[in-house]
C-alpha cells in the first residue's frame, strides 16, 4: 500500500479497499481446489491495489462505491501477473514464491485463467453491457501486450515507440479500464498505465528485494527491451550484447552508469505530467494528482 501512502486519507478509500479486500477472497477462495488455495496464496501476498484505488477515485461523489467494477479489475491484474511470471520466467512476487514457482506451471496456469473468469462473472453480474466491454478491451489488449514483448525479445534496436506501444497495451489498457470502471477518463489511466510501467521497468534496473518484492535485473536477463535498457544499449555494447542474449555480467551496472535510468525517469515524468494535464474537471482532480505523484515516486 505505499505508493498510496499519500492518498490513504481520502474520505472513504480504506473502507473501499476492505470491502474490495473482501470480495476478492469470497471470489477466489468460492470453490475448492487448487485454483482456491493457490489464488488465496496469491491474494495473501497483497500487492498495493492500485488499480482498485483509481476505480474509487474516478467514481463521482455520492454514488455506491465501485467495489465489483474494483474487484474485477484487481481479479485481471492478479491473473496477468500469475501469467506474467510464467512468460518471464520470474520466481519472486510480493516477496514470495511466484505462483509457478511454488506449484507448477499447470496449477498457476489454471489459476490465472480462473482468476480471468471470475473477474468477468463478478462484473457481468452487476455491471453494464459497455463496462463489461471496457473490461475485455483491457484484458485482449494486454494480451496483446505481453504477446508484443515476445516478439522484441532480445531486440536491442526496438524503438523507443514501439517499447511505448507494448506499454500502452499491456499496463495502459488495464489503468484506463480501472478509471472507465470508475466513471473516469481512459486517457488520464493511459498516461498514467505508461508512466507507472516506465518507472516499473527502471525499478527492474535499479530496486531493491526488500521493497519491490521481485528479483531486479529479470528483464535484462529475459532479454526485455525496457527503455532503460534500450537507451543504454544505444551507448554501450556490452549492454547492447547483454539484451540482445550475451553475458550480463557487469551489464547492469553500466545501465546505471549510462544515465538511462534518469533519462527514462524523466520519460515516465513527462507522461505523468500529461496525465495530471488531462484531469481537468476531473471530480477528485487533487485526490488523482497525489496519486500520480506516488505513481512515480515510488520504489515499490
Ligand atoms: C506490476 O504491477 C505489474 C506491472 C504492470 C508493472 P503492480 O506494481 O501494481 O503490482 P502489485 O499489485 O502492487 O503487486
Ligand atoms: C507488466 O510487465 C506485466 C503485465 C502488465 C502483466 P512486467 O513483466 O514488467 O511486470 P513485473 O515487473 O513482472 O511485475
Ligand atoms: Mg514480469
Ligand atoms: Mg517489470
Amino acid at each position: 500500500m505505499s505508493a498510496l501512502a499519500t492518498v490513504k486519507d481520502v474520505d472513504g478509500l480504506a473502507g473501499y479497499l476492505a470491502a474490495v479486500e473482501e470480495r476478492l477472497a469470497a471470489v477466489i477462495v468460492g470453490h475448492e481446489g487448487t485454483v482456491a488455495s493457490v489464488g488465496a496464496d496469491a491474494l495473501a501476498a497483497g500487492g498495493k491495489r492500485l488499480r482498485p484505488a483509481l476505480t474509487f477515485l474516478s467514481a463521482p461523489g455520492g454514488a455506491a462505491s465501485p467495489v465489483a467494477e474494483g474487484v474485477a479489475v484487481e481479479l485481471v491484474h492478479m491473473a496477468s501477473l500469475v501469467h506474467d511470471d510464467i512468460v518471464d520466467e520470474a520466481h519472486l512476487r510480493r516477496g514470495r514464491a511466484a505462483a509457478w514457482t511454488a506449484h507448477g506451471h499447470f496449477a498457476a496456469k489454471a489459476t490465472g485463467d480462473h482468476m480471468f473468469a471470475c473477474a468477468f462473472a463478478t462484473l457481468a453480474a452487476t455491471g453494464s453491457t459497455a463496462q463489461v466491454e471496457a473490461l475485455a478491451d483491457a484484458a485482449l489488449a494486454l494480451a496483446r501486450g505481453e504477446a508484443l514483448q515476445r516478439l522484441q525479445r532480445r531486440n536491442p534496436d526496438t524503438s523507443v515507440e514501439q517499447y511505448l506501444e507494448r506499454c500502452a497495451l499491456k499496463t495502459g489498457s488495464l489503468f484506463a479500464a480501472a478509471c472507465v470502471l470508475g466513471g473516469g477518463s481512459a486517457e488520464f489511466g493511459r498516461l498514467l498505465g505508461i508512466a507507472f510501467q516506465i518507472v516499473d521497468d527502471v525499478l527492474d534496473c535499479s530496486g531493491e528485494t526488500f521493497e519491490t518484492g521481485k528479483v531486479p535485473g529479470t528483464d535484462l536477463r529475459d532479454g526485455t527491451p525496457t527503455l532503460p535498457l534500450l537507451l543504454a544499449a544505444r551507448e554501450d555494447d556490452v549492454v547492447r550484447r547483454a539484451l540482445a542474449g550475451g553475458p550480463l555480467e557487469g551489464a547492469l551496472v553500466r545501465v546505471a552508469a549510462s544515465g538511462a535510468l534518469e533519462r527514462s525517469r524523466e520519460a515516465a515524468l513527462d507522461y505523468a505530467r500529461r496525465a495530471r494535464a488531462s484531469l481537468n474537471g476531473a471530480v477528485r482532480r487533487e485526490e488523482l494528482e497525489a496519486l500520480v505523484d506516488a505513481v512515480v515516486d515510488r520504489d515499490r
